[in-house]
């Protein structure tokens, strides 16, 4: 049996922070409110030129340096995006482009806050194959390009950044399972209301920017998010005990405690970024990831519990040996 495993992790944040405090400035908000609903107190955002694909490689390079490998062992790259450098070509051909790394597939991903997940399990399915031996799968988003800044209820919450990891054929687990799953009825909850086949005039009057039923969003997403872990524990005859860190999508730390509870896990084996990241969408799993096993929290050979929700509806879980 061919399996896949990760054998490296790599983030980049922008330099630029925007507190709380900022944004009290910008819009009707307060610190207080942002913490105590979000748990968010500081995110990153790009600056002026600076693009997906950029973040997308900084993140990369960090990875491949932990794994190993060189850029010409890469034979995939997969973006996760929502905010893609250009209409086309998508963005990992991009990247693959700043990475010296020519021939193997690239392609994009958008499956918005899930999309790593998406990615993951699509990269593992090619390995197990045996058609890809070394996959390069990325999170990365310029949120704030999307965002309206003068709209209280979605600009405080989200931030930008970038997540990747490498992904390699290895003999045993690795990634034990990935469940993937979407339902567009919802679409309407969690959207950008345009997209480029509405044709540029709409885009041009400021009607694609990010517009959330934050409410509707957040019951749905606690109570999926409760049987995704379910799915993938029933799946593998495991249980919630088995798990040593959850590594959740990093929208809102209410949402993330109640994952928590619903694992019996504490908190304190729960990666928890948002207070630092914001929501960053496709980039805040592996950008969770690479903190905690960068600071060592996450060690070789424990059991991670991956899990998103987000617009389309999107939802899945991956559950893999580190
Ligand atoms: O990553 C994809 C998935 N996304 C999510 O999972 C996000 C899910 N949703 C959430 O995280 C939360 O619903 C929010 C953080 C977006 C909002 O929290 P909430 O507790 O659901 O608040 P709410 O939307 O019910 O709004 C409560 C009040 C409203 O005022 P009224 O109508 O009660 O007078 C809002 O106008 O809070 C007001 N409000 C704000 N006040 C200060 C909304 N945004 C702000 C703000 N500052 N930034």
């Amino acid at each position: 049996m061919i399996y896949s495993k990760i054998t490296g992790t790599g983030s980049y944040l922008p330099e630029k922070v925007l507190t709380n405090k900022d944004l009290e400035k910008l819009v009707d908000t307060s610190d207080k409110w942002i913490q105590e609903r979000t748990g968010i107190k500081e995110r990153h955002v790009a600056a002026e030129g600076e693009t997906t694909c950029d973040l997308a490689l900084h993140a990369s390079r960090r990875a491949i340096e932990m794994s190993g490998i060189s850029n010409a062992d890469i034979d995939m790259v997969i973006l996760a995006t929502t905010t893609a450098d250009k209409i086309f070509p998508g963005t990992a051909c991009l990247l693959q482009k700043k990475l010296d790394v020519h021939g193997c597939p690239a392609f994009d991903v958008q499956a918005v806050c899930t999309g790593f997940v998406y990615a993951l399990s699509i990269a593992d399915k090619f390995i197990r194959a045996g058609e890809t031996q070394c996959a390069l799968v990325v999170g990365s988003e310029t949120l704030s390009r999307i965002l309206d800044w003068n709209d209280r209820s979605t600009c405080v919450l989200f931030g930008d950044g970038a997540g990747a990891v490498v992904l390699e054929a290895a003999a045993e687990p690795g990634i034990m399972s990935t469940h993937l799953h979407a339902d567009g009825s919802y679409e309407h909850l969690l959207h950008v209301p345009h997209g480029i086949s509405i044709g540029y005039e709409q885009l041009k009057a400021g009607e694609a920017y990010v517009y959330m039923e934050g409410n509707a969003v957040f019951k749905m997403a606690v109570n999926t998010l409760g049987q995704i872990v379910d799915e993938a524990l029933e799946a593998n005859r495991i249980g919630k005990s088995d798990i040593d860190w959850l590594v959740p999508h990093q929208a809102n730390s209410r949402i993330i405690e109640a994952t928590a509870r619903k694992l019996k896990m504490s908190l304190e084996r729960v990666v928890v970024t948002v207070a630092q990241h914001g929501n960053t969408s496709a980039a805040s799993i592996p950008l969770a990831l690479d903190v905690a096993v960068r600071d060592g929290r996450i060690k070789k050979g424990q059991t991670l519990m991956l899990e998103a929700f987000g617009s389309g509806f999107t939802w899945g879980s991956a559950l893999l040996k580190f």
